[in-house]
């Protein structure tokens, strides 16, 4: 189930320039129906799709994408998307650092960011135009559709693990374009989830 957290971590250093009207408590949003609608506002769509299909851990792209075909269908035909892949990341992956520090810095696509996580989990920021940024952690069962041009950047929660299917409208188009805006650094790529919300 994702977790929204509006305001985000802020660094010590983010938290003295908060310049964006950033507020001291965060609100930290968990049940389904709110996390959805305050997505909403953004034009981000988030579902979950249950019940996730029984898939081996270690069961090779091939089997994840069919097994979740029906689904994969329909999100091509609602969203033009043409292709479908998983990305796979784990601790000891090659070069890991390298491929996440493409995608921790404030970025935004010329289309649609469309995951669905199998495993593990991950933390997107989304800088809105005219609010605060907010923070969405996302795990298993969780399907997340970021829209073209959002500002947002992405990390991974601290077992560095996560397997997910990627919808692509053209693969080509999916590269990062950075705002370098700097505030990115205003924010600990801190995960939340149940540990965090009972602590209050
Ligand atoms: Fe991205």
């Amino acid at each position: 189930m994702a977790l929204v957290n509006i305001g985000g971590r802020r660094t010590e250093d983010g938290g003295r320039r908060a310049e964006d009207g950033g507020r001291e408590d965060a609100e930290v949003l968990t049940e389904r129906s709110e996390v959805a609608q305050f997505l909403g506002q953004f034009g981000i769509e988030y579902e979950r799709w249950t019940p996730a299909h029984d898939v081996a851990a270690d069961a090779p792209a091939e089997a994840i994408l069919e097994a979740y075909g029906r689904e994969i269908d329909a999100l091509k035909a609602r969203g033009g998307y043409v292709t479908a892949d998983v990305i796979d990341v784990k601790p000891d992956t090659p070069n890991l650092d390298m491929m996440l520090a493409k995608f921790s810095r404030e970025h935004w696509h010329d289309e649609d960011e469309v995951r669905f996580i199998i495993e593990g989990r991950g933390l997107f920021h989304v800088h809105p135009v005219d609010g605060p940024v907010f923070s969405i952690t996302v795990e298993a069962g969780d399907l997340i559709r970021v829209p073209r041009g959002t500002h947002h950047w992405f990390d991974l929660c601290g077992d560095r693990r996560i397997r997910a299917i990627r919808l692509f409208q053209d693969v080509s188009g999916w590269t990062p374009h950075y705002t370098d805006s700097g505030v990115d650094k205003g924010f600990e790529p801190v995960c939340f989830g149940p540990a965090y919300v009972a602590r209050g």
